[in-house]
């Protein structure tokens, strides 16, 4: 009998990690890989931010804090909420933790019990459909093809919805396909939500800043108020901010959630880093301008890359509102033969035999629940992105 626990069994590791170990691995023994794996910015943490965090530590706010974060944080949370999004919250309705991934974990830690089902749409982040599983529930992935924009339609929310289903969890702009809801899109949604009180909704706004072409970004319990008392809104510093490894997340959602989720949190990790508190309290109240100047950039390699692949044959690219991802589908290379003599015949073979013929790191659409499809992070430099583009053509081209 293995040592290990069985719940072990339920989850797989991170392919999006794996994808980014093998390119840092090839790059490490000399090979010249471009990684379009990882989902962080390639910018750095504004200074401002940075000096907050030095200012913290010279002040020796270097000790624990309340685990659901600092009053000052707190305040910073719901002065945003109610400036961005028009959510009034209240301190014991915001928790703040070591990222969101912990704060979307501590969650579904709290709520799920055995044979609780949740529905995903899909493709997804990586990670929803592990956490549900490692809190003992069933995802229930519901599949919105690239014809509908990669969006979850109002019937097929309808039919996913069981007596058991606890929560939807909605990500917009979403990793991986960049895909935003509009506010008539998700109206349509909380209106079928609307008919099911048992139904909670998780909506993850990770993403809330990265949209472009004026696209207008709207969360679910601020079109439809009446969800808000089953609604928790999930954000975060890192991709906005530049902050991935200052490790930042929050949520507002009802006390009684939040107080549970609060002492998932006491008992595991306590309160998120008090200099990355700090830091966060900067980066909500200080000055916003430099999302916008990123912003342009973001939107120039996004129609770049969107450019490019659509020109690589046998590849079909969407052109998505938000984040800084791009999925586009190789099904038109799928029973094509590599320049190393193998056949490809999924995703995965696709994303392999690119990595090794031409040194392109991407992560295969099958991993987040959507193929023959690979995602492409575009928050890389704009020369590497343009290189890995002809790169991505060129291997498309030999495909025999
Ligand atoms: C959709 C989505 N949600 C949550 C997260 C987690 O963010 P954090 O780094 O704050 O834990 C990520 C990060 O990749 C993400 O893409």
């Amino acid at each position: 009998m293995s040592f290990l626990s069985a719940s072990l069994d339920r989850v797989k590791p991170s392919a999006t990690i794996a994808v980014t170990d093998k390119a840092r691995e090839l790059k490490a023994a000399g090979r010249n890989v471009i990684g379009l794996g990882s989902g962080e910015p390639d910018f750095d943490t504004p200074a401002n931010i940075k000096l907050a965090a030095i200012h913290a530590i010279e002040a020796g706010k270097t000790k624990y804090t309340a685990v659901d974060g600092i009053p000052e944080l707190k305040q910073a949370i719901i002065d945003k909420f109610q400036r961005e999004n028009g959510l009034t919250y209240k301190p014991n309705q915001i928790i703040v933790g070591t990222g969101g991934k912990q704060v979307l974990y501590n969650a579904l830690m709290a709520t799920i019990n055995p044979g609780d089902e949740v529905i995903i749409p899909a493709p997804y982040w990586v990670s929803y459909p592990e956490m549900v599983a490692l809190a003992g529930g069933e995802s229930v992935p519901v599949v919105c093809p690239a014809e509908s924009g990669f969006k979850l339609q109002p019937a097929a929310l309808e039919a996913a919805i069981t007596p058991k289903t606890k929560w939807i969890i909605l990500n917009s702009p979403s990793n991986p396909t960049g895909a935003a809801y509009t506010r008539e899109e998700l109206k349509a949604l909380t209106d079928v939500l609307l008919k099911h009180p048992h139904v909670w909704v998780m909506t993850d706004d990770m993403y809330e800043h990265l949209v472009y072409d004026d696209f207008d970004f709207t969360t679910p319990a601020q079109i439809e108020p009446l969800l808000f008392d089953r609604t928790l809104t999930v954000n975060g510093v890192s991709k906005s901010y530049c902050m991935t490894g200052w490790r930042i997340g929050y949520a507002g959602g009802p006390a009684e959630l939040i107080k549970a989720m609060a002492t998932i949190q006491s008992q595991s990790t306590s309160n998120p880093s008090s200099i990355a508190q700090w830091a966060a309290v900067e980066a909500l109240n200080g000055p916003q301008e430099f999302i916008a100047a990123h912003n342009k950039v973001f939107k120039e390699r996004r129609d770049l890359v969107v450019s490019m692949l659509n020109q690589a044959t046998g590849i079909d690219c969407p052109r998505p509102e938000g984040a800084f991802y791009v999925y586009p589908s190789c099904a038109g290379t799928i029973g094509k033969t590599a320049p190393s003599g193998k056949t490809i015949e999924t995703d995965q073979d696709f994303v392999t035999e690119l990595l090794e013929a031409e040194g392109v790191a991407v992560v295969q659409g099958s991993a987040f629940g959507l193929g023959p499809a690979f995602r492409i992070s575009y928050a890389t430099k704009t020369s590497d992105l343009e290189d890995a583009c002809k790169r991505i053509q060129r291997f498309c081209g030999n495909l025999r």
